[in-house]
């Protein structure tokens, strides 16, 4: 296995990214109206959900809480209700938190170099990456799944990249990368999102599209002939049925109606056939440490929703 570029980057940053002017989505975090603010929302939303799923939630979101210092003061219970079925939702808390830094550190203001973005809480190097790069036009590599998938094939001749972002596929982003010099950074820009289009639509995980693909005479994976991936390159989909995961969910979506239902009737309820009690205790109990649920005399609602409160 080699990190070292199959062949020269320059011929494929000129096709995916002309590929790109005409071929990408039209998406409302994309426009050259959108604030920082709601490239960060939308960043966050996206993390491990479906474009489809995140529009509807992104547009409320916006509507609602266009700016931070909105999201940081808004009642934690609207905004885990306005973020739905969206699922993993220590990410709207964690958008809330920071919002809240946002508005004590940098005046309201989202700020620009991906340090400072890393800073704030529950920002990790992708999505810091992704916001200097997508909203202030930082020079940033950003890598995300679908990035990896067509380094890994146009550039390393495998199928797949495998569940782990290595120390290896690190090298390969940067050393593919356009130099930020020639231009100011704007084809960098481009070549992130680019390839993380290509991704999404044509190079998928599962069924790549290559006669659709416009830089299939330049994938190393297509020219070796496109070798099956290995065991190891093979990332089982993530279970759902009888997963924490998938009760955790059922909870919140049950405090979403409203209400404060009674612990034992709100676990007992749940249409889950197969999580037994045991299981629907620990992750209401795991949602309240979490800070996503309250419990009070019995009673079971969203943070700060109890009647009582
Ligand atoms: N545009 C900018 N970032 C994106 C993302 N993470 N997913 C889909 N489209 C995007």
């Amino acid at each position: 296995m080699t990190a070292a570029p199959a062949l020269s980057p320059e011929p494929v940053h000129q096709t995916l990214t002309s590929w790109y002017q005409q071929a990408a989505r039209e998406l409302p975090w994309r426009r050259e109206d959108c604030s920082p603010w709601g490239v960060l929302v939308s960043e966050t939303m996206l993390q491990q959900t479906p474009v489809s799923r995140v529009l509807p939630r992104w547009e409320e979101w916006m509507r609602r809480w266009p700016e931070p210092v909105d999201t940081a003061g808004a009642p934690l219970a609207e905004l885990l209700t306005v973020w739905d079925r969206l699922g993993y939702p220590r990410r709207a808390l964690r958008l809330q938190q920071a919002a809240q830094a946002i508005v004590e550190f940098h005046d309201g203001e989202v700020p620009q170099t991906a340090d400072q973005l890393r800073a704030l809480p529950g920002v990790g190097e992708y999505t810091a990456a992704a916001v200097a790069c997508f909203a202030f036009g930082q020079p940033e590599v950003v890598v995300d799944t679908n990035i990896r998938r067509v380094h890994a094939r146009i550039f390393s001749g495998q199928a797949l990249p495998g569940k782990t972002f290595t120390a290896e596929q690190r090298r390969l982003a940067r050393d593919v990368f356009p130099n930020p010099e020639a231009d100011g950074g704007q084809l960098a820009c481009t070549w992130n999102i680019a390839a993380m289009e290509l991704g999404a639509l044509i190079c998928t995980a599962r069924s790549p599209a290559c006669s659709e693909c416009p830089a299939a005479q330049l994938c190393a994976w297509r020219i070796a002939g496109s070798p099956p991936p290995t065991e190891e390159q093979k990332t089982r989909g993530q279970s759902w049925a009888g997963t924490d995961r998938q009760v955790r969910g059922a909870i919140m979506a049950a405090l979403r109606t409203g209400g404060a239902p009674e612990r034992e009737e709100l676990l007992s309820d749940l249409q889950l056939p197969a999580a037994d009690l045991d299981q629907r205790r620990r992750c209401l109990e795991s949602l309240v440490a979490d800070g996503l649920a309250e419990e009070l005399q019995g009673r079971v609602a969203l943070p700060g929703a109890h009647p009582s409160c």
